[in-house]
């Protein structure tokens, strides 16, 4: 597999990452261990280099499977992790990205993942109750001390990002972007494009949505996060699956799969893009790194963002609390 540059920082990796919260957190299901284990070591075989993982998956576990997985790799993959919540009982009881708090974070965060130092490691939420210049300045001291190798924000907004990267320069922006969240397009990519920051798309398959894996009458356990997004609601399926129909159209023209099509756009928009796609299946981990050989030409490129363009989505992509912990 080929690998990009996140932005100027030095940090080059896979051009397509592994997102490896699902695996313990967020679809209602925590995957078998020892069968994870294998899976992200396979997909370090594959050649992929850059795996996702937070201190919030879980909480913990997801970061302890990650060490645990990667252990024999150590070096020779980077691992993402992020701060910024507060646990009572495992219980996540709101954001707190204090600079004491960083610290604390980072120094369980390496002995979960196994690791002499955080490769990557991103504030998950802005803290309104925190200046970002003093985020930036804790994770600036981590640097100099050795245990944080780049810095990174995730949901973050233009001004966050700019006042970041003066404390310390920012790595990498993590939000998410799919073809059928576009909104960074407008003020966010041209902000991290020009301060050389690199950008990793979470939820490229639009949580599965855009595989064509679901349909207008798919439901979701109560367990499951995805039960809660309003653009996954029986109310608003049968309308958005007019993007699933639009890339199995295109999937049957390239001779690939829907999930390939939506990835392969993903990686088409920047060579600074690295989406970090998750699954918790080797067919599937296949399936989408075989998206690294389908390229668009300009036209396609251009018939297909005109197509989408007609295409109104339907409903929010977050709800209730986990739409109020962004703050841009
Ligand atoms: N920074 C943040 O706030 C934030 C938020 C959300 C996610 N993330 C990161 O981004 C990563 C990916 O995001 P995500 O999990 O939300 O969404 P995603 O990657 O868009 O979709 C994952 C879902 O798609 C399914 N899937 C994957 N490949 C498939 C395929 N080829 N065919 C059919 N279904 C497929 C997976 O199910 P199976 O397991 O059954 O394959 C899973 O349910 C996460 O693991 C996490 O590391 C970050």
């Amino acid at each position: 597999m080929k690998n990009r540059k996140l932005g100027n920082s030095g940090l080059e990796v896979s051009e397509i990452g592994f997102g490896c919260m699902g695996i313990s957190f967020g679809y209602g299901v925590i995957a078998d261990k020892e069968l994870s284990i294998k899976l992200i070591r396979k997909a370090v075989e594959l050649g992929i280099t850059f795996f996702d993982t937070a201190e919030v998956y879980g909480p913990y576990i997801n970061e302890e499977l990650v060490g645990e997985a990667l252990e024999p790799f150590r070096g020779k993959v980077a691992i993402a992790t992020k701060f910024g919540f507060n646990f009572q009982d495992g219980i996540n009881t709101g954001l707190n990205s204090r600079p004491e708090h960083i610290r604390k974070v980072a120094e369980e965060s390496l002995k979960r993942l196994r690791v002499e130092v955080i490769d990557l490691f991103y504030q998950h939420r802005v803290d309104p109750n925190v200046p970002i210049e003093d985020v930036a300045g804790a994770v600036k001291d981590l640097i100099q001390e050795g245990k944080v190798k780049y810095f990174g924000l995730s949901e973050a907004g233009v001004q966050v990002i700019r006042r970041a990267h003066v404390v310390q320069p920012v790595t990498a922006l993590q939000s998410e972007y799919s073809l059928w969240w576009r909104e960074p397009e407008d003020k966010i990519i041209p902000v991290l494009e020009e301060l050389g920051i690199g950008f990793v798309p979470f939820s490229p398959l639009g949580k599965g949505f855009l595989t064509g894996k679901m349909d207008q009458n798919t439901t979701f356990d109560n367990n499951d996060f995805r039960s809660t997004v309003p653009r996954l609601s029986p109310e608003n399926l049968k309308a958005n699956m007019a993007f699933v129909d639009l890339v199995t159209s295109f999937s049957q023209r390239k001779n690939a799969t829907p999930a390939q099509i939506a990835l392969a756009w993903v990686l088409a928009q920047k060579p600074w893009f690295v989406p970090i796609p998750g699954t918790t299946k080797l067919h599937r981990l296949n399936e989408n790194l075989g998206a690294a050989a389908v390229e668009f030409t300009a036209d396609e490129l251009q018939e297909f963002n005109f197509a989408s363009s007609k295409i109104e989505v339907q409903g929010d992509r977050y709800s209730g609390g986990s739409a109020k912990m962004i703050n841009r």
